[in-house]
């Protein structure tokens, strides 16, 4: 019986990854801790309501005495830390937060667990991890060859990246002064069910469905490396029982697209399975993201190669899985687009 400490797990990854761990685990405890900013939704969590393995904690990771208390309270083996500010556009606007939760956040969880699970000099209980979600945009960007391996220098751009290569730098500080057992895992972009509306997928999607503009940024030529959210939580499973202690794991499937061929492809299925009122016409160039990244490309070979992982979910399969889940969960995206998922906590919590 292992007890998880999940952080952000009423997010986009983070809600997928309890709901993998509950169906895949009969013998587990999961205490998701999610502050609960905009992008954390317990709607995604309805599924489990009631399981008697999970218990939903509302608080802020930066809170040394509530962090403290968890451990405390529960014997926690892994800490995986999914919460963060996560999306570039939000961090280019307003950097503060990122730096507040995603490099204070992660340091005060490495304090706390550091305390928790010390038992001597340079020694752990057995059997602990502390495993932090990192991102491939910590590596900068890519020209038209070549792919990010576990040693290509970090070279972030956005607020966003450099908030999470400065996390990533005191997770690495915490093994290689303390010896605290981590991992970091570096993943590409996800895509799948509960991804709030605010990324590329979602956004367009949604846009689409209601014949609004598409906006591409700039000439939509950009590349990203998209990866099946379930992929994803398999990788950060398989890293956190299996991978050895002080490493980095590269997370990326080998599939790489313009944003261009997303939009048409989001399209394309709408028109023959929804919509046929949804075309082309609605695309918009529009002004680009500062900064914004060329191309992003994740070579895999190591988690391959040592932990035997490998997508499993082709993109084409994917896409269509992720489209259909959101046509199918219309109340999801009608809460989320209205706010009134924010009102869930007090119902669910309070009562009201
Ligand atoms: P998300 O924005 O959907 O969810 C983040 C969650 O963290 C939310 O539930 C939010 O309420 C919670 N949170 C934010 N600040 C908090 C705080 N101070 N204390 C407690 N909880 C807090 O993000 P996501 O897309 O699910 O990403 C999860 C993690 O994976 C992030 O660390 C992100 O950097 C990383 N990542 C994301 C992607 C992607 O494509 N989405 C790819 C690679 C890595
Ligand atoms: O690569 C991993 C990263 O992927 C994660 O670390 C981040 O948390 C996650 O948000 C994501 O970052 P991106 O910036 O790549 O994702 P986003 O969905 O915001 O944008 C994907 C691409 O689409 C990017 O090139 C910008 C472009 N874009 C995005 C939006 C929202 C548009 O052209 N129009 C849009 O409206």
């Amino acid at each position: 019986m292992k007890t998880y400490l999940v952080t952000g797990g009423a997010g986009f990854i983070g809600s997928n990854y309890v709901l993998y761990l509950l169906e895949r685990y009969p013998q587990v405890k999961v205490i998701n801790v999610d502050v609960l900013t905009y992008a954390g939704n317990l709607e995604n969590l309805k599924s489990i309501e009631g399981d008697p393995r999970h218990f939903f904690v509302q608080a802020d990771i930066c809170d040394r005495a509530a962090v403290q208390k968890l451990f405390q309270d529960h014997d926690v083996d892994y800490l995986v830390n999914f919460a963060a500010e996560s999306h570039v556009d939000r961090s280019i606007l307003d950097p503060q937060v990122f730096v507040q939760t995603n490099v204070s956040g992660t340091l005060n969880l490495l304090q706390c667990a550091k305390e928790a699970w010390q038992i001597g000099e340079d020694e752990y209980k057995p059997g602990v991890k502390f495993l932090q979600v990192s991102t491939d945009e910590v590596y900068g960007s890519l020209g038209a060859e070549g792919f990010f391996t576990e040693q290509t220098p970090l070279d972030p751009h956005s607020p966003y990246s450099a908030s999470k290569a400065s996390a990533d730098l005191l997770t690495k500080a915490f093994y290689d002064t303390y010896r605290l057992p981590i991992n970091i895992t570096r993943c590409s972009n996800n895509y799948g069910p509960f991804q709030f509306p605010e990324k590329l997928i979602p956004l367009m999607l949604n846009n689409a469905l209601q014949h609004r503009e598409l906006p591409v940024y700039g000439d939509g030529l950009q590349i990203r490396d998209w990866l099946y959210v379930e992929d994803h939580c398999q990788a950060v499973e398989l890293v956190l029982r299996d991978g050895a202690v002080g490493e980095v794991y590269n997370i990326g499937g080998h599939n790489e697209r313009t944003n261009l061929e997303i939009v048409g492809q989001i399209i394309a299925y709408l028109r023959q399975e929804a919509d046929s009122a949804v075309g082309e016409h609605l695309i918009r160039h529009v002004i680009d993201r500062k900064g914004h990244d060329r191309r992003y490309g994740i070579d895999p070979t190591k988690i391959s190669e040592a932990l035997g992982w490998s997508p499993q979910t082709a993109f084409e399969q994917g896409i269509r899985k992720t489209i259909k889940w959101y046509l199918d969960n219309h109340d999801w995206v009608e809460h989320v687009t209205s706010g009134s998922y924010r009102d869930y906590y007090q119902r669910l919590y309070e009562g009201r």
